[in-house]
């Protein structure tokens, strides 16, 4: 056995896989599950659906830093070959490009993750070249943008009409052209998706968005059946982890009610002399 340390994947390692094997990438909250994917993924999101998936909030609004830090910091513990990065949550970025340093600048430092991702398009590009001109790697996310969801009225799929169509187009272009290093393209229709694919430079990552997106991401718990909520059409489950969860806590209620656990197996008997 090799005592060659793993090298993490960096950023640049992400840029180069632009029209080559696609980028595999998840979103992770916690150390175990970090560990879990960690071999099979080159990229992992901790991304501001944790407040959903972790803590039961209806959006992502009411995220705050602190929760992206401990989270962050989780992931970073369970991992060592994968890329990570981190959301910027809402709220702590968009007032300025100075805010966004602040936030974006604290993230990396106390989390030790290699970039981080925004959400939205014309309007954050100014954002996007301030913090990438100052050495922070910034993800964009355009399209369906959770974060504004309460303007959107809902988690509305981008790209339905011609209007919808040049914004978000709009949109991967102004973020790239501010100097980040991805985007995200979230919730954006088949043929739109491929073409901003074959016309940007930087890798496009999908999710609910193309095959021929660079990169597929999709929320952990929503691949292992785990979060019970919502499913949108664009997820597929690829375990039911959540049924075996619920299998296990029945059959230890059982034994816990009868006394069949713990058997003498489980139990401290003491020293024999
Ligand atoms: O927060 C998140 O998990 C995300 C993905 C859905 C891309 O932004």
């Amino acid at each position: 056995m090799s005592n060659t340390p793993i090298k993490r994947l960096t950023v640049p390692n992400i840029v180069a896989k632009k029209g080559k094997e696609p980028i595999v990438s998840l979103t992770a909250y916690t150390t175990p599950v970090a560990q879990l994917m960690d071999e099979h993924v080159d990229l992992i999101l901790v991304g501001d659906s944790l407040g959903m998936v972790i803590y039961g909030l209806d959006t992502t609004l009411a995220v705050t830093t602190e929760m992206m830090i401990a989270h962050g910091q989780a992931v970073m513990r369970g991992s060592k070959h994968a890329c990570v990065m981190v959301d910027l949550p809402f709220g702590s970025y968009q007032e300025s490009p100075e805010q966004a340093f602040r936030t974006a600048s604290r993230i990396l430092q106390e989390t030790g993750a290699a970039a981080v991702k925004l959400e939205g398009g014309e309007e954050m590009a100014e954002t996007v070249e301030f913090l990438t001109k100052r050495n922070i790697p910034v993800c964009g996310h355009v399209g369906l943008m959770p974060q504004a969801v309460q303007m959107m009225g809902g988690f509305k799929v981008a790209g339905k009409n011609d209007a919808g169509v040049q914004k978000v187009i709009r949109d991967s272009h102004a973020i790239a052209n501010a100097g980040a290093f991805a985007v995200v393209l979230e919730g954006v229709v088949e043929p739109v998706a491929e073409t901003i694919t074959q016309q940007l430079s930087i890798p496009t990552i999908g999710i609910g968005a193309s095959p021929a997106c660079d990169g597929q991401v999709l929320v952990c718990d929503d691949i292992f059946g785990v979060f019970q909520g919502f499913k949108p059409k664009f997820v597929k489950r690829y375990a039911n982890v959540g049924h075996t969860m619920q299998d296990a806590v029945k059959q230890y209620a059982e034994e816990v009610r009868s006394r069949a656990f713990p058997s003498m197996e489980y139990c401290f008997q003491p020293k024999k002399d």
